[in-house]
């Protein structure tokens, strides 16, 4: 969703501020602005649609500037060393120049981008206006510009405060006052914020991507804290008002994996990654001669797991589909009973939770404002809580009591796939790890460690198929409805898969229990409406069989993902694609690959914007 960059340094601030941009782009926007302030002199230009469009306004900007700020533009003058800039995702009021930000209050002077959202801006609003403020957008964010305004007395920072003080909901901002040129000013809470330090220049961010090609230095904010940048560097300051120290993170991710590497979108490049993304979030967590799983992050908090016996893991979208294939492998290798909860529903049940409950919290950006609330909701309710998070320093992976990183670098593309088949394998390390503390046999144990550590070859081998899986797309590209069908551990697969169509290719796409299909959907069954079915050899492989049958006889069209050797099965599927073998609880982390695939052709073909499908985002941050 909303992204933010702001830069002070001794570099010329726009094409950094217009790279980090681009860098956030895959969260997802329809707006964006720039504001770039040049010797007490601010220039600001926004953009409806894609950040080429803001672009296209500066390069065409033939507004009659004083030289001044001419020299803001030009290379060759230096340009402006100071600026603040966003990628807008509507909440409030549609997208369009004037609800892009950075906003600013009457006087022009005071500039600030946000993200988050100010929830009592209706009656600031109404006041300020009722004191003579004249508003030019619908959004929240400019009535904390005004507000700003309204307390200004000389010292930017104290009005920022003030202001802080007085509005409720959550905030990343970014703010400047061109009677301060020598500094700008961040705070955040509850909205991701990270200050990159570089030589003799300082980049602060909504997300690390913005920010790793210019320092791998970071300091993560934290919520309530406040951040004056000027010519030496950031000062942090808590709540409280005190000058604090924090310390410096590396970011461990390297710049090449944000980039699409000579693959047409970063959708392909990421799922062509798996066999080494699978391999990275197991490397050095498997230890076979103990047939168990050594997970670093949840050593302080090994003998309260110990004593567990009731899990529930909450997430949204792909995380919540991978944590049902953990519901099944938790339950049958560990014997805890295990419950997946939508994060967004988590707090309006009445959870019935002891001091041997875990909540597992799953997010591969680690900032899904869903989830973090509902990591909120468990702590105040006392229980143990643990994240499986891709984003090293998120909100969630620091909200958490401990928990497990997925380490497969930046996810870029909307459409998650290589987070997902990360998070399963987490998700089977976790079992083992808590399996192993309890009945789980030596013997049991091992074989799943040779089976994870098996995983990369073959998922390669799945790859190989692309050309096919390309042709069945073809194949299919003109039918309007698919259902996708499974049981047992391929039944989240069936969500999976159908979410994956939907939100590449815009295909109206059901997941079901394949036992379901019966009671209800088959009525929907004609030669024009074809089945996705995972039915690799497992223990409900002859029960899937019969479901297909059913199917058949009423003319549906079937794509089958099986298990290489099983020939049998061309005798009732169209199509099918073939799986390595592999033990039954991992068997998701290869079907997962051919229904990426197929998506991604089916979104190729269509000729969509594969990386960022319309109204979606990478990383929702509103509930
Ligand atoms: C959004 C994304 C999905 C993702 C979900 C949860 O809806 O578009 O791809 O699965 O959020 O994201 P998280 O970062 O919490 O895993």
């Amino acid at each position: 969703m909303c992204g933010i960059v702001g830069y002070f340094g001794k570099n010329e601030a726009l094409p950094i501020l217009i790279d980090g941009l681009k860098r956030l782009e895959y969260r997802g926007y329809d707006s964006s602005g720039v504001a770039l302030l040049h010797q007490s002199k601010v220039l600001c230009f926004k953009a409806v649609g894609k950040i080429v469009e803001l672009e296209k306004k500066i390069s065409e900007d033939k507004s009659p500037h004083p030289p001044l700020l001419k020299h803001a533009l030009d290379p060759e003058q230096g340009g402006a060393k100071i600026g603040i800039a966003h990628t807008r995702w509507a909440t409030h009021g549609v997208p369009s120049e004037q609800n892009a930000h950075p906003h600013s209050d009457c006087s022009g002077k005071i500039w600030l981008v946000h993200n988050g959202i100010i929830e009592n801006y209706q009656q600031i609003k109404k006041h300020l206006i009722e004191k003579g403020h004249i508003f030019k957008s619908e959004t929240d964010t400019e009535a904390l510009a005004h507000l700003i305004e309204d307390l200004y007395d000389g010292d930017l920072t104290e009005a920022v405060k003030k202001a802080l003080k007085v509005i409720t909901g959550t905030y990343g901002i970014v703010v400047f006052h061109a009677d301060e040129p020598n500094k700008i000013i961040a705070a955040k809470k509850g909205s991701p914020l990270v200050v990159g330090l570089g030589e003799n220049e300082t980049i602060i961010a909504s997300d690390v991507s913005a920010i790793m090609r210019y320092t791998k230095q970071a300091i993560y904010l934290d919520d309530g804290e406040m951040v004056e940048i000027d010519a030496n560097g950031p000062r942090i300051f808590d709540s409280f008002n005190a000058e604090i120290t924090k310390d410096i993170s590396e970011i461990e991710w390297d710049i090449n994996q944000a980039e699409k590497g000579g693959y047409p979108h970063f959708l392909i490049k990421e799922i062509f990654e798996q066999p080494e993304t699978v391999m990275n979030s197991v490397r050095g967590r498997l230890v076979l001669e103990e047939g168990m799983a050594k997970l670093g992050g949840l050593d302080a908090v090994a003998d309260k797991i110990r004593n567990i016996d009731r899990i529930i893991i909450v997430a949204c979208g792909t995380a919540r589909c991978a944590a049902l294939v953990g519901e099944y492998m938790l339950e049958e290798y560990a014997g805890i009973p295990t419950e997946v909860d939508y994060a967004h529903e988590f707090r309006y049940k009445k959870q019935i939770l002891n001091d041997k409950t875990a909540v597992i919290v799953m997010s591969q950006s680690g900032e899904t404002a869903d989830t973090l609330a509902a990591v909120k909701e468990a702590k105040e309710k006392g229980v143990l809580t643990l994240g499986i998070v891709n984003t090293v320093g998120s909100s969630i992976a620091r909200e958490t009591d401990a928990g497990i990183y997925n380490h497969v670098g930046p996810e870029i593309s909307v459409a998650s796939t290589k987070a997902f088949t990360s998070q399963i394998s987490i998700l089977s390390l976790l079992t083992l790890f808590m399996g192993r503390q309890r009945d789980m046999s030596l013997v049991t144990g091992q074989r799943i460690v040779n089976e994870i550590q098996a995983l990369p070859d073959k998922i390669r081998k799945i790859l190989e198929a692309d050309g096919e899986i390309k042709k069945i797309a073809e194949k299919y590209s003109k039918a309007t409805s698919f259902a996708f069908l499974g049981r047992k551990y391929n039944h989240p697969l069936a969500f999976e898969g159908a979410i994956k169509l939907k939100e590449l290719s815009y295909i109206h796409a059901e997941g079901f229990a394949a036992g379901e299909m019966k009671h209800g959907p088959i009525a929907m069954i004609d030669e024009n409406f074809p089945s996705f079915y995972f039915v690799p050899e497992d223990s409900v492989y002859e029960k899937n069989v019969s479901n297909m049958q059913e199917i058949k006889a009423r003319a549906g069209k079937i794509i089958a993902v099986a298990t290489e050797g099983d020939e049998k099965i061309k005798d009732i599927a169209d199509d099918v694609i073939y799986i390595p073998k592999t033990l039954e609880m991992l068997t998701p982390i290869l079907s997962a690959v051919p229904a990426q695939l197929f998506a991604y052709h089916m979104a190729v073909l269509k000729g969509l914007d594969v990386d960022k499908p319309r109204n979606l985002a990478k990383s929702v941050t509103v509930e």
